[in-house]
């Protein structure tokens, strides 16, 4: 095993370059860019994603609308906000928090927001787009990962790529990200998931291993190759009772000896966390271009 610690890929200074980037572009613009996010329910974690998103698209410059809603709320009623909001020229994204409480049908909710306006490129057209390689709206936490692996000149370009995650958010676009025909793609790419056999020899002959299990500590020293960079997105809540909060926040990878093992990898918190919501605003503001024709 290697003595030598992983470098450790923050996040924070890759989303805050976006960010900057962003601040300057939307002051540019010719009129205000806007981003609806509906909420449903008190599902307290989404309640800390909501509240960051607004966060951030105040500090850009972008208008914030939330729809905080109970859980009560009916089919019928979120999919009638939707339409408003599709037809509402001051929004230009719309994200609809999941998951959605009680019986709720997610897909046909997200398949009712207007594809120009899915700043969370879950739309089926857009999906279809990036599988394509036709530019569309991607899934931000995949492409929050694309962006840290260029700003950290850790190139795929031909290199065995193994994603431990088949989710519709992030192993599946993340994969047709990696395997396209461009600059900052090209790499072989394996998906594993909970019905591949023998995962420990698959993960161990990855040169950059990425896990999207939403299991704490899933990916222990004994799955990694020595040199591995690994890229965990992965944000577990597990009980901390002597804590202030009364939870901790752990990744997919079990850090503490992986790093040891790896010769990168991201953090949690602070790794892959920040990006999502960079490439949230980032879409916003290519949804608007598109529809403004810019
Ligand atoms: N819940 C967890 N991650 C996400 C995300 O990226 N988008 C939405 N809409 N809901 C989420």
């Amino acid at each position: 095993m290697s003595v030598v610690a992983a470098t450790q890929l923050q996040g924070k200074p890759v989303s805050d370059a976006i960010k900057a980037r962003l601040t300057a572009e939307v002051a540019s613009l010719p009129s205000k860019v806007g981003l609806a996010v509906i909420l449903v329910g008190d599902n307290p974690a989404s309640q800390a994603y909501v509240g960051m998103k607004n966060k951030a698209c105040i500090e850009v410059g972008i208008s914030s609308f939330e729809h905080r809603l109970p859980a009560s709320t009916s089919q019928q009623e979120l999919h009638d906000l939707i339409t408003s909001l599709n037809h509402d020229d001051t929004v230009h994204g719309i994200l609809l928090q999941l998951p959605l409480p009680g019986d709720l049908d997610e897909f046909a909710l997200l398949t009712h927001i207007s594809p120009a306006k899915d700043v969370d490129g879950f739309h089926p057209v857009n999906v279809g787009k990036l599988l394509a390689g036709l530019p569309t709206l991607k899934s931000c936490t995949p492409y929050g990962v694309m962006e840290m692996l260029r700003f950290y000149k850790i190139d795929p370009a031909g290199q065995h790529v193994v994603i431990v995650g088949r989710s519709n958010i992030v192993g599946k676009p993340l994969a047709a990200m990696l395997v396209q025909k461009e600059d900052g793609a090209n790499a072989t790419v394996t998906i594993c998931h909970s019905r591949s056999k023998n995962l420990t020899d698959i993960t161990k002959q990855a040169d950059i291993l990425i896990a999207a299990i939403g299991q704490p500590e899933f990916v222990t020293a004994d799955m990694v190759r020595e040199g591995a960079v690994v890229i965990d997105v992965g944000i577990n809540r597990v009980d901390a009772p002597d804590t202030e909060k009364g939870y901790k926040l752990v990744g997919d990878v079990a850090f503490d000896t992986v790093s040891k093992k790896a010769s990168a990898i991201t953090p949690v918190p602070g790794g892959v966390g920040p990006m999502t919501i960079a490439m949230l605003l980032s879409n916003t503001v290519l949804a608007y271009k598109a529809i403004n024709g810019l």
